[in-house]
């Protein structure tokens, strides 16, 4: 008996293995996280991100120089905030000349196409650590709405062509567009951190940025009562549903791998971009595996970027982003 047919014949070589790829990886795909602080020519490490740094201003505008010429073109801004500029109402996050709003204009002046997304959230100016207002060991829901649609005034006026809310507050996004309206800041996008569950991914991340909850009383523990839970997946649309009528242009999932199934759910349904999010906890587990000589960072790092957009994703926003480029050209 012959084979019924013979599908190894389109993996013979490289060229026709290459010919039938459904899936290809592009540099304009990417959206490239970046951190930073204050000071001058500071580049530190961030201890659980090898090979990722946080960068003041005048190293930032080298970095997104490099970027552009590698044909990255959106870079996804997050500040690290000094302790004494923290607070529970996130007051600094509204300063116009803030590290924020400063970080925008000087990636717009070294690199005026670079596109800008700002993170919009209030754990990096809080004292708890948490993304919103903290009462009687709750989170405010709609005063913080107050605070996030001030803020990302604050970003637009300074030329952030997304604000990228990752609070998980409800409402947020109509409370966001109608400020921006308000202001006529008529071309400023939003893009929604629409389904972000509560996961463990994030702690490098808040390594990065010194924001992780603080234990406190008067403060929730954790995150679990604005950030999804990991077992639902109709919520997901519920959530992605609300904030595109609500006015969002991009909706993300977020994190990546753990999450693909969510990208397909929405992808099959929703009619805007989609982003998604690989984050540092994603970066992190490749980076130690790479180091102990159990994976091979390469190839691993591209299948799983590959695996991210096969599922449905339009943008990908990775730690990886430069190193992943450099090896598709
Ligand atoms: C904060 C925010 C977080 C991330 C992006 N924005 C952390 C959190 O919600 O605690 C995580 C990104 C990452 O882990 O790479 N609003």
């Amino acid at each position: 008996m012959y084979p019924l047919r013979r599908n190894r014949i389109l993996r013979t070589n490289p060229s026709i293995r290459k010919m039938v790829r459904e899936t290809v990886l592009q540099p304009a795909d990417f959206l490239v996280p970046l951190f930073v602080v204050e000071g001058h020519n500071v580049k530190e490490e961030i201890k659980s991100m090898p090979n990722y740094y946080r960068l003041s201003l005048d190293l930032l505008q080298k970095e997104v120089k490099e970027l552009w010429e590698m044909g990255l073109c959106a870079v996804l801004l997050f500040v690290k905030i000094p302790d004494n500029l923290k607070d529970n109402t996130g007051a600094e996050a509204l300063n116009p000349h803030g590290l924020m709003q400063r970080a925008i204009k000087s990636v717009k002046e070294a690199c005026p196409d670079m596109l800008v997304m700002t993170d919009v959230a209030l754990d990096p100016y809080s004292t708890f650590g948490h993304d919103g207002i903290v009462a009687k060991g709750q989170i405010l829901n709609d005063a913080t709405n107050e605070v996030l649609a001030q803020m990302s005034i604050t970003h637009a006026q300074a030329g952030a062509d997304f604000v990228a809310p990752s609070d998980m507050m409800d409402g947020r996004i109509r409370i966001i567009r109608e400020a921006l309206e308000d202001e006529e800041l008529t071309s400023t996008g939003i893009m929604s951190y629409a389904a972000k569950y509560a996961s463990g991914f994030y702690g490098p991340f808040r390594d990065a940025l010194e924001s992780a909850p603080v234990a406190s009383k008067e403060a929730p523990p954790d995150k679990q009562t604005y950030q999804m839970d990991p077992g639902n997946r109709l919520e997901a649309i519920k959530e992605a549903e609300m904030d595109i009528e609500e006015g969002a242009d991009i909706i993300m999932v977020k994190p990546g791998l753990c999450y693909l199934d969510i990208v397909r759910d929405l992808r099959e349904v929703v009619e805007v971009p989609l982003a998604v999010y690989q984050v540092s906890g994603e970066y992190a587990m490749l980076k130690a595996a790479a180091e102990k000589g159990w994976l091979d960072h390469d190839t691993v790092m591209m299948e799983q970027l590959i695996s991210i957009k096969r599922a449905g994703a339009n943008i990908i926003a990775s730690y990886f982003a430069k190193e992943a480029v450099r090896l598709l050209t």
